[in-house]
């Protein structure tokens, strides 16, 4: 159970599930605890279970652990971005996440593809929440080095490289804005921002 007053735990104006609500993505991942074998495999079970256009289930991940396969995980950290980087060398686990952007059954484009692997990354992200575990996703990465760093066929694209680990001391992050980030509440957009009623830019009553 999180501390309720921890600045990134949010606030909602409606009560919301307690994984959702505790779910945030930190930068500082404590260095020195290893995500065990059996938790990992609980986060691929949940998003095993998340739905798809046509149950095709386009989603495929390459787990890197830095104790186990050091030069895997060197490999993979290479590729994301020098800020990305700085934060990210310590966390025990990176993942990516890959898309299978053409359909199975006729190789036509899955316009789908990258909503469903959203979703199992949602699933596996609270899955991680409910596990104590923590998760930041990130884009800051170079998708043709991930693509030959992971061998990655050309049916598939990758989506995005995941962190996993457990949430860590801020004061350690290199970077003074990461440090700073760390500590300030999260925010979004009202109901009535994005939700309508009936029809566009009618606010649901
Ligand atoms: C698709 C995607 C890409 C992201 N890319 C990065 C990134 O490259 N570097 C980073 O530090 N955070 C990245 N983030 C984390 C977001 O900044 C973070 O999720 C957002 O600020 C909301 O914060 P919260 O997850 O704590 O609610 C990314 C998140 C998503 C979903």
């Amino acid at each position: 159970m999180p501390d309720p007053a921890h600045p990134k735990i949010a606030r909602p104006d409606h009560e919301i599930l307690d994984v959702i609500r505790d779910r945030w993505s930190p930068r500082a991942f404590d260095a020195d605890r290893d995500v065990a074998d059996a938790d990992l495999r609980t986060l691929f079970e949940a998003a095993r279970w998340a739905p798809s256009s046509r149950n095709e289930q386009p989603w495929r991940f390459v787990v890197a652990r830095r104790r186990q396969s050091p030069d895997a995980f060197a490999a993979m950290l290479a590729t994301l971005t020098r800020k990305n980087q700085a934060w990210a060398a310590v966390v025990p686990v990176l993942l990516v996440v890959a898309v299978r952007t053409t359909h199975e059954i006729d190789d036509l484009v899955n316009s789908h593809a990258w909503y469903d692997a959203g979703q199992a990354v949602a699933f596996l992200t609270l899955q991680a929440t409910a596990q104590g575990l923590s998760t930041r996703q990130m884009q800051g990465f170079d998708p043709a080095a991930v693509r030959a760093a992971c061998h990655m066929p050309a049916l598939y694209e990758p989506a995005i490289v995941m962190a996993v680990g457990y949430a860590g001391d801020p004061s350690r992050l290199a970077i003074e804005y990461h440090r700073t980030d760390e500590a300030s509440p999260r925010s979004r957009r009202a109901i009535r921002e994005f939700v309508y009623a009936d029809i566009w830019d009618n606010p649901l009553p």
